[in-house]
Formats: structure tokens, C-alpha cells, sequence
């Protein structure tokens, strides 16, 4: 008989950064349940505190360290001492992400420099970091669906998240095979990022439940579905993609 391999991350070692809030803080507590012991991570240590309480909820082993992705040394301290605990990573999760909304002719070089600097040079600096000493596993940057898109105001964000779909290609070629490396992009997801946007009412979230085939914004939670998948062996031929996971709303046309 074949074996075929499960959609789960049962015994791995998850890192996840952006980890203790909204779509990151949804899959490191997804991975826990599943049975991975998971760190998740960002700047604040009270956060930090915080996710660790749940992650440890659910019976997974977790290091409480911080890490802000524009800061290289403290993105590879924080792996160090991940490191110290487990010995190896099986999983890397990038999903500290930040955006600035305003017109392009309008836009500062502050705010451009701040989306660029975590979104695109974070993913950058972790993935090359973790890249160096993982043996094997997967890396899953969450990317967006803007970065095939033209959104309103978005112009850093849509840049930056275009930039991690070329990066998550470009390494998963270096580091094949025995490190896989993916991104998934979000459509509209409720979050801390987005609740204000999307708030039902809003001219926004009229235009995505009109547009999105599915009719309405995502969960977080449905988000980690698919990071599972991809961080697990059950996605042992997938490398260099993006899974789009937007309700249908980047495919619809009239
Ligand atoms: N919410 C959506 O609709 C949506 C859609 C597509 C893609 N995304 C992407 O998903 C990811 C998560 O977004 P979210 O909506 O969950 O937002 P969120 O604000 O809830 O979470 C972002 C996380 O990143 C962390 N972070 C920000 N700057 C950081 C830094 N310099 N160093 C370390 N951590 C930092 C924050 O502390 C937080 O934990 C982002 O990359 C975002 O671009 C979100």
C-alpha cells in the first residue's frame, strides 16, 4: 500500500512571526492545536506573553521571545534562542505585515521606507536567517493578493507584497530541496489590521461581498487551513507557489 502523507504538523517545530496577532496568531494557535510546539513572535513582550499562554492552552512547548523584523540582529537573537530550546525549526511563518493608506503623489519616503522594511526586507532578513539553519521544512511568507492587484492607495503595500512572491520564488529554488518555501495570499481578512476598513457598511466591504465569489470577507481562522497544508508533508511537492485564498475574488470577472 502507499502511504499517504497527513495534512498536519503534529511533532514540528513552528516559528511564526507576526505570530501574536490577527492571521499569524491564528496559525501559530492552529499549529498548537495540531500538535506543533509553536513560538510566536513580534516586538512587544506582552503580546509575546500573551499568545504563549494560549499556545501553551493546547499542550505545545514555546519560547517567549521577541523580535521586530526591520531590526536584522534581533530576527536572528530571536532564532538563536529558539534554536537553544529546540534544537532545529521544521517551520517558518512570516506574517508581520503593516500598510500605509494614502495617494501615491501624496506618499512620504517615511511611509514608503516603513511598508518596504517590514513587509518586504523583514520576509527578506528571516527567510535568509532560518534559510541558513534549517536542515529541512517549509517556510510560508504571507504575501497578499494585492500583489497582482492595483489597490486604491496601496501602492507600498502592493509593492512589497510583490517583491515576497518574487523572493518566496527565487528561494525556493536556493534552499530545494530539502527546504520548501511558499506564500499564501490573503484576500479580505477580518483582523486588528482591517476591522475598521471592513466594517459592515463601509464602501469597502460593500465592493468586496459584491466582488468576492464568495460574497463576504474571511475569518482568520480560514486562513490556517491552508498554512497547515503547506507546512505540512502533505505538501511535499509544492514549492516556489502562491496560493490564493480570497473567496474567488482576484479570478472574478465580469
Ligand atoms: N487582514 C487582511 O485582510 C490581509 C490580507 C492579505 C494579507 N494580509 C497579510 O497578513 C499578515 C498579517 O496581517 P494581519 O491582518 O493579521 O495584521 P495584524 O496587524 O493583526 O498582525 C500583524 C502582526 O505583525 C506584527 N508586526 C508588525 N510590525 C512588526 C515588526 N516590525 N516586527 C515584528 N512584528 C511586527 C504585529 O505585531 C502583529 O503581530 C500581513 O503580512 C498582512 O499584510 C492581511
Amino acid at each position: 500500500m502507499p502511504e499517504y502523507p497527513k495534512v498536519t504538523v503534529d511533532g514540528k517545530t513552528a516559528v511564526v512571526i507576526g505570530g501574536t496577532s490577527g492571521i499569524g496568531e491564528a496559525i501559530a494557535l492552529a499549529f498548537a492545536e495540531d500538535g506543533a510546539d509553536v513560538v510566536a513572535t513580534s516586538r512587544r513582550a506582552d503580546a509575546v506573553a500573551d499568545t504563549a499562554e494560549r499556545v501553551r492552552d493546547h499542550g505545545a512547548r514555546t519560547v517567549e521571545t521577541t523580535c521586530d523584523v526591520t531590526d536584522r540582529d534581533s530576527i536572528e537573537a530571536m532564532r538563536d534562542a529558539v534554536l537553544e530550546e529546540f534544537g532545529s525549526v521544521d517551520v517558518l511563518v512570516n506574517s508581520a505585515g503593516v500598510a500605509a493608506r494614502t495617494e501615491f503623489l501624496d506618499l512620504t519616503v517615511e511611509d514608503w521606507n516603513r511598508v518596504i522594511d517590514v513587509d518586504l526586507n523583514g520576509t527578506f532578513h528571516a527567510c535568509q536567517l532560518f534559510g541558513r539553519v534549517m536542515d529541512e521544512g517549509s517556510i510560508i511568507n504571507v504575501s497578499s493578493m494585492s500583489a497582482d492587484l492595483a489597490r486604491e492607495r496601496l501602492l507600498p503595500y502592493c509593492a512589497a507584497k510583490s517583491g515576497v512572491n518574487a523572493l518566496t520564488r527565487c528561494a525556493s529554488r536556493e534552499l530545494a530541496p530539502d527546504v520548501r518555501v511558499n506564500a499564501i495570499a490573503p484576500g479580505f481578512v477580518m483582523t486588528p489590521l482591517t476591522e475598521e476598513e471592513y466594517s459592515e457598511g463601509s464602501e469597502l466591504r460593500r465592493g468586496i461581498d459584491e466582488r468576492a465569489v464568495l460574497g463576504r470577507v474571511a475569518e482568520r481562522e480560514e486562513i490556517t487551513g491552508t498554512a497547515v497544508y503547506l507546512a505540512s508533508d502533505a505538501s511535499s511537492y509544492t514549492t516556489g507557489e502562491v496560493l490564493f485564498v480570497d473567496g474567488g475574488f482576484t479570478r472574478n470577472a465580469l
